[in-house]
């Protein structure tokens, strides 16, 4: 039997405190107007001290169970992405799983910056066809505040903390026109390693490190990789750009954001944003932006999503979705 995963919940958890960038400007010499013109962030969320990337996670996992009628005990895996773990090891998706009361299947993180979530999906949704797991659960989570160079304004001012899920279910896969996740594409280059990055880790300085970015370089990278990413998603499932009801990107950058929806001709409208609120959220900014999008009816069941993110890596990747 060949199986599909169809989403049956989502969630998502933002941190309490919100920082402005007027509240930036006043530590930094920036202004709320060269952050909004260049990036369209207006605010930030920041984790309090002591809440970890696996309070995010768990927050949003939650919300996503609750929301697919299901419990912990109901899951056989948790695939999380992070670029901020908790800890070097055990795996941040690990101390979820123990708080959300999950005995069985496994849990493990994905590694890909903020592409995490698109490869976090592909994962889960590979075991799912393949009948390894019949639940899934997604989770985009990060405390990306923790590893940011507060004297450096020309990334500190782009980063925000939160987390986002999904629930798989496999279902029997009633051909194309079946509710789930359509494709799902992958790439990375790790020539581009030096133009985003973290200058730390465990096997290197010991310590945790700051994410370091040549800035220009990364957005005419993304530009060019996303739009590709995008066709090849259409083309795989034999779809144009007009099929398309919502597009979800990885909110990095308005301008990036809005570049692509210009090569795809999708309108403005068709595309859910809220970098303004979030800033750039990392593995968590498509889930968060699906939760939303969600919850306020924008999509519905049947919709045609199309869902991309570049990140550290490079990585790249995009994944298409009848909701
Ligand atoms: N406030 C005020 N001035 C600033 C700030 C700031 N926060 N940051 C940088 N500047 C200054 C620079 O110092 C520079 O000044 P100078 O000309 O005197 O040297 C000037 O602004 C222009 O700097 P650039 O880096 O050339 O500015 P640019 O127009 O490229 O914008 C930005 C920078 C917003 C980072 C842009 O390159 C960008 O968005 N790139 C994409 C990177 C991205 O989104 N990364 C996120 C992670 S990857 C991902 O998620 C896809």
């Amino acid at each position: 039997m060949m199986f599909r995963s169809q989403i049956v919940g989502c969630g998502a958890y933002l941190p309490a405190r919100i920082v402005t960038n007027d509240e930036l400007a006043g530590r930094l010499d920036t202004s709320d107007e060269w952050i909004r013109q260049r990036t369209g962030i207006g605010e930030r969320r920041i984790a309090a001290d002591g809440e970890l990337t696996s309070d995010l996670a768990f927050h949003a996992a939650r919300q996503a169970l609750e929301r697919g009628g299901m419990s912990g005990n109901d899951l056989d895996l948790i695939v999380l992405a992070t670029a901020t773990p908790d800890e070097t090891f055990p795996a941040t998706a690990v101390k979820v799983q123990a708080r959300l009361g999950m005995k069985r299947g496994a849990a493990f993180d994905v590694q890909a910056v903020c592409s995490g979530f698109i490869f976090a999906l592909a994962v889960a949704d590979n075991a799912l066809r393949l009948g390894q797991a019949r639940t899934a659960l997604v989770i985009g989570a990060e405390t990306f505040s923790r590893i940011l160079d507060w004297q450096d304004r020309g990334t500190c001012v782009l980063f925000g903390d939160g987390a986002g899920a999904l629930v798989l279910n496999a279902v029997a896969d009633a051909g194309p026109t079946s509710r789930g996740i359509l494709s799902t594409h992958l790439h990375s280059d790790g020539r581009q390693h030096d133009i985003l990055y973290v200058d730390g880790g465990p096997s290197s300085t010991g310590m945790a490190g700051c994410l370091r970015m040549q800035g220009r370089e990364v957005f005419r990278q993304a530009v060019q990789h996303l739009s590709g990413v995008v066709d090849e998603a259409l083309a795989a499932n034999g779809l144009s750009p007009a099929d398309i009801d919502w597009l979800v990107p990885h909110q990095a950058n308005t301008r990036i954001i809005d570049a692509v929806g210009r090569k795809l001709g999708l309108s403005a409208d068709k595309t859910v944003v809220t970098i303004e609120r979030h800033a750039n959220t990392s593995a968590a900014s498509i889930p968060l932006a699906l939760e939303e999008a969600v919850t306020d009816g924008r999509i519905r069941p049947g919709h045609l999503v199309l869902m991309e993110a570049l990140g550290g890596g490079l990585t790249w990747g995009a994944s298409i979705a009848r909701w």
